[in-house]
């Protein structure tokens, strides 16, 4: 009665989930459309290729497999995208979570992860939030994610379901050991991007912004090592089968470290000299966006492993490195 289903496991972050999932034992469905995810990514865990919007395939693996909690990671993610297309972000996460939650009460499955984002908070600020700080998204991305957790957080009072709710700040780096990582096309993220540049997959890097009021003046973010993330989401599975109660909580370090910083980690471990181009700030970027996330200390007894700039740069890079390599032809 233990199998959990994952959606999205074949995706960035949740394929890191099933993979610290499968490895302790646990049985782990996946389903995913493949529109961003990828086979091989999850692993020895069995994969359903489907939609979380297909309600009759939901309702069906449900109960098929006597699914017993959800982790909800399928979504879309790109930002700027979300401001040019709002309803495919609406549509995409907001009501197919609907319907998601709808299976999941029918099903009597009352035990839920979701994967929501810093993006809830907008630009608090002192640019510090805790998760009592007001929710104003200013993107539909994050709006579209605060609609799926006020359904969960309505659901929860109603009695239908116990939750936890992770937001997520910036997460990056790889699985250590290599196996998995981001191959995400199209990437817009920070460190993605300047990995690609490292590996020679891009002429160059831009900074969007280089006047904020900083102390190098770029953009300061809090990012968090995707192991020590999927390591929260056990954490969290663990909670609700304990019948701990629902909670709301950040997933970050508590610091952060500002564009240039980044950047000059990647050039120092890829031993390359990066051509960087200043550039105007990007529409919607806070000046700062760190976590206050004693709650996930506290509330889940979580402690980071990998709470080291430099670690997380290697991880992403040596990831980046097998990219191109598989991708010259022998
Ligand atoms: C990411 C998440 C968002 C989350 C936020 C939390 C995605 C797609 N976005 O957005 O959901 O709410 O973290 O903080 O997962 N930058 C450059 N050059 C680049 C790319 C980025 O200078 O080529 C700068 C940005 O201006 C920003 C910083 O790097 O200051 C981080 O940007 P990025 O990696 O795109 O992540 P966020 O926009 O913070």
């Amino acid at each position: 009665m233990n199998t959990i289903l994952v959606t999205g496991g074949a995706g960035y972050i949740g394929s890191h989930v099933v993979q610290q999932l499968t490895e302790r034992g646990e049985r782990v469905v996946v389903l995913d459309n493949l529109t961003s995810g990828f086979r091989e990514a999850v692993g020895s865990a069995e994969l359903v290729v489907g939609d979380v919007g297909d309600q009759a395939l939901v309702a069906r693996v449900l109960s098929e497999h006597r699914i017993s909690a959800v982790l909800h990671f399928a979504a879309h993610t790109v930002v700027p995208e979300s401001v040019r297309d709002p309803l495919k972000y609406y549509g995409n996460n907001t009501c197919k979570t609907r319907n998601l939650l709808a299976c999941c009460v029918d099903a009597g499955v009352r035990r839920f992860l979701f994967s929501s984002t810093a993006a809830v908070y907008g630009m608090p600020t002192s640019g510090i939030a805790d998760e009592d700080t007001p929710l104003q998204p200013i993107n539909p991305y994050g709006m579209s994610k605060l609609m799926s957790e006020t359904m969960l957080r309505d659901l929860g009072a109603a009695g239908a379901m116990q939750y936890v709710i992770l937001r997520y700040f910036n997460v990056a780096g790889c699985d250590p050991q290599g196996r998995i990582g981001q191959s995400t096309p199209h990437a817009t993220l920070l460190l993605k991007v300047a990995c690609e540049h490292a590996v020679g997959k891009r002429p160059s890097l831009s900074i969007f912004g280089t006047d904020y009021d900083t102390p190098d003046g770029t953009g300061i973010r809090d990012y968090i090592h995707v192991e020590d993330l999927a390591a929260a989401h056990l954490r969290a599975l663990d909670h609700l089968r304990a019948d701990g109660e629902s909670l709301t909580l950040n997933c970050g370090y508590g610091h952060g470290y500002s564009v240039r910083e980044v950047i000059d980690a990647v050039q120092r471990i890829s031993g390359r000299a990066l051509t960087v181009i200043e550039q105007p700030r990007r529409a919607g970027d806070p000046p700062m966006l760190i976590a206050r996330a004693d709650r996930l200390r506290e509330r889940l007894g979580w402690t980071p492993r990998h709470d080291d700039l430099d670690f997380i740069v290697r991880t992403a890079l040596a990831w980046e490195q097998k990219l191109a390599a598989d991708a010259t032809p022998a």
